[in-house]
């Protein structure tokens, strides 16, 4: 084992036992949407309750037996957060943030209370790219230069 690998092995390790469950990180850009990834791949009970909160701990999306609610939703997040109702009951609580801004970037919690499970996504929200310059390559170079991270997720994925 190389000096390098075994220093990534050691960060991935940190980095893991550092959050409950794996971290997740997504990248939006301002005006832009993302989607916030929540799996749970389990079987569930027909009505679930589930909380999507911000770093602030403010409500993002409350999931009360199996239906959004939206009464505690935090005032930023009024009109610009959905979920996909119809993916509940396959433990899909992934949420669309619509309208990126500069402050949503942060940590993402998604807690689904009825089986004690927990997702943590980092979303990072950067002004959009310029445009003019040339499209990235669909493979080669730019796809090598990701390989690294693609191995630690999946690592990551493993040890959690
Ligand atoms: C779920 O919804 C009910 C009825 O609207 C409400 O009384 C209750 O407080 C909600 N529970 C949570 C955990 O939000
Ligand atoms: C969860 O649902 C969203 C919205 O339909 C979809 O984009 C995403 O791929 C789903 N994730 C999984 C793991 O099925």
């Amino acid at each position: 084992m190389t000096n390098r690998s075994r220093f990534l092995l050691l960060v991935l390790l940190v980095f893991c036992l550092n959050s409950v469950s794996c971290l997740e990180s997504v990248e939006g850009f301002v005006g832009g949407i993302i989607i916030l990834p929540c799996i749970y791949d389990q079987p569930l009970p027909a009505e679930v309750n589930a909380f999507w909160r911000d770093k602030n701990d403010l409500s993002v999306l409350d999931i009360n037996k199996s239906s959004p609610d939206y009464n505690f939703q935090g005032e930023t997040y009024r009109g610009r957060v959905s979920s996909f109702t119809d993916k509940y009951k396959n433990g899909n609580f992934s949420i669309l943030m619509t309208n990126l801004q500069k402050d949503d970037t942060g940590r993402y919690e998604c807690y689904v209370k009825t089986v004690s499970y927990r997702k943590i996504v980092d979303l990072t929200v950067s002004d959009k790219p310029a445009v003019t310059k040339t499209d990235r390559p669909s493979s080669g170079a730019a796809g090598l230069k990701e390989l690294p991270l693609v191995v630690l997720s999946a690592l990551c994925l493993l040890l959690c």
